[in-house]
């Protein structure tokens, strides 16, 4: 699992070579604010080649934060990221490995009849409880959730997934009540947190699309306040904590790049207690308020943004390349920890990493880019 000592020996290695707060605190120690994302790309050997390629060049160069989820490349990215901590000589202790479970995965290749898959793999043995099942494949019910979890240490080979996501809360939305949906979720975050306390999750999170993006009156609109009460009292429940307050869910992950921007500009989350007066904020704004940690998904816009961004806003950014600047956007946003990028080509790791070399927009210049 990744430590407090391992991840920070691990920036007393690189740190000199990147510029400010290139490493940020996450939990247990701290993060490369450039990580490696494996969304993209078909579930076939020379993609799992490629990635293999591009994650041992990531965590050779400085990069010490990897993100996957059960159902990419139906389990190949999860296994190719097993293979390479298993091969690497980089330590596991100074890596962060997240995951995300929500969406039911498929094994190696996608089968002729998805809806015959998951009736065979989940629905009959009872894994899933079909009223629950969103879109025929989507369930954050907490056994689902603990199924996968198993699946995913599996595929990984590790002992301890340092952050665990569930992956797209908010399409459950889609067809259930939003009392329901959060009545899952804390039974969920019981699991997770007893998860925790045997020492096979590091943390926990939300990895979301929709839901910290829009308005309160949209029908994927989650509430943050709401999601920590939750956790707050699924952690008393376990008594695996000293206090509520100590519950593990740490993370949130979202979409922020040039062209989206919403997280900042969204005022989609109620004034935070204790703050001076009663406007709603960004999820970024409350996040950062509440302590938790902001990792970007899909910083170059799945690839868009690193053929072109606005002049204006290139001026505004550090960088020797497009790619760079818009990662540079993404990891200079206040209140955000990580950008991640996927790359499963070697060259676009070399090109990202070295955004890193450039230090972050201060906060002043980075509320310019929208003047
Ligand atoms: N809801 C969720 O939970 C959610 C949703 C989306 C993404 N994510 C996570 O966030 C990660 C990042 O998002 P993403 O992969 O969707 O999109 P992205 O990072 O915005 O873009 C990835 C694409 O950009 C290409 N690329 C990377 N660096 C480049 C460069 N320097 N020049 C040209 N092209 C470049 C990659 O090509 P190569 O692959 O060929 O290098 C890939 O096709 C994902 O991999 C995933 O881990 C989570």
């Amino acid at each position: 699992m990744a430590t407090a000592d391992g991840t920070w020996a691990y920036r007393d290695r690189f740190g000199e070579s990147f510029g400010r707060t290139y490493f940020r605190r996450f939990p247990p120690g701290v993060c490369s604010s450039v990580g490696i994302g494996t969304y993209l790309g078909k579930p076939t050997d020379a993609v799992d080649a490629s990635y293999r390629t591009a994650l041992t060049t990531a965590l050779e160069n400085g990069i010490n934060m990897i993100d996957t989820a059960i159902n990419y490349r139906c389990q190949r990215s999860e296994r190719v990221i097993g293979e390479v901590l298993a091969e690497t000589e980089v330590d596991r202790d100074s890596i962060v490995v997240a995951t995300k479970g929500g969406f039911l995965p498929f094994d190696h290749e996608r089968p002729a009849d998805p809806g015959q898959y998951i009736a065979e793999q989940f629905v009959a043995p009872g894994t899933v409880d079909p009223d629950r099942l969103v879109r025929g494949s989507h369930s954050i019910e907490p056994s689902v959730i603990d199924a996968l979890l198993e699946q995913s240490l599996s595929n990984l080979g590790v002992e301890t997934i340092d952050c665990y996501y569930v992956h797209n809360p908010e399409t459950q939305l889609l067809e259930r009540s939003p009392e329901a949906v959060y009545d899952s979720l804390e039974a969920t975050f019981a699991e997770l947190e007893r998860r925790r306390a045997a020492g096979d999750i590091g943390c926990y999170g939300l990895a979301t699309w929709n839901a910290f993006r829009v308005q309160p009156s949209h029908e994927q609109h989650l509430s943050l306040p709401e999601l920590l009460d939750r956790a707050a009292r699924a952690a008393s429940e376990v008594g695996a904590v000293e206090s509520s307050e100590n519950h593990g869910l740490q993370v949130l992950q979202l979409p922020f790049n040039i062209e989206m921007a919403d997280a900042f500009t969204v005022d989609s989350q109620p004034a935070p207690s204790g703050t001076a007066d009663d406007d709603p904020v960004s999820v970024l704004e409350y996040a950062h308020e509440a302590g938790l940690h902001v990792v970007t998904s899909a910083s170059l816009g799945q690839g868009e943004l690193a053929a072109s961004i606005p002049e204006a806003v290139a001026a505004e950014l550090a960088g020797d390349t497009t790619a760079q600047r818009a990662i540079n956007f993404a990891r200079s946003a206040p209140g955000v920890t990580c950008s991640l990028v996927g790359m499963a080509s070697a060259d676009h790791v070399a090109e990202n990493i070295a955004a890193g070399t450039f230090d972050p927009l201060g906060a002043g210049a980075f509320d310019a880019v929208f003047e």
